[in-house]
């Protein structure tokens, strides 16, 4: 069984995500999209709510499941018998960090990173954007499924109406 791991934080997943997490899913037997549940950055979203929101957006793939972790990612793949850790590249600034987290994690165990070429038409995009973009109003929804859409839109509302009481 190959089986590799897309790991992020989600805060939220966007499109840019799902279509790594497809085409992955298609490369592997099983795929394990990984949300880092690192209680010590502040998040829009906790990490029931970005892993429901992923559980909900990977319902369409078979092979496709969703986990939380903590702690090292490679303690993650050593423990689920995962070799494979799929990233995606948006540009070249991306890989400076992304292939020293690949060498660092190779160093620690036994896991091979493949790295996926983002899709172009979501090159520019990045779950921070997309919250600053929503934030000050900004249309997001072609970014976004749908329901992630909604859920920034009443997040966001919640947070400037706690701010301004
Ligand atoms: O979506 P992000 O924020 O780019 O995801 C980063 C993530 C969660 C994949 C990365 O920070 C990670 O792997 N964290 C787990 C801690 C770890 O293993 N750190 C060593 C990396 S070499």
């Amino acid at each position: 069984m190959r089986r590799a791991v897309c790991p992020g934080s989600f805060d939220p997943v966007t499109n840019g995500h799902l279509d790594i997490v497809q085409r992955a899913s298609t490369l592997f037997d099983e795929v394990v999209v990984a949300v880092g549940v690192n209680k010590s950055k502040s998040r829009l979203f906790d990490p029931d709510e970005r892993i429901a929101m992923l559980e909900r957006a990977c319902a369409p793939y078979d092979n496709v499941r969703v986990d939380g972790f903590s702690g090292l990612l490679t303690t993650y793949c050593s423990e689920h018998g995962i070799h494979a850790i799929v990233k995606g590249l948006r540009a070249v600034s991306d890989f400076d960090y992304e292939l020293q987290m690949a060498q660092m994690n190779a160093s620690l165990t036994d896991v091979e990173t493949v790295f996926v070429p983002t899709s172009p038409e979501y090159s520019f995009l990045a779950s921070s954007l997309v919250k600053e973009v929503a934030m000050f109003g900004g249309d997001v929804s072609s970014l976004v499924p749908d329901f992630v859409n909604t859920a920034l839109i009443e997040r966001l509302a919640a947070r400037r109406a706690a701010d301004e009481a």
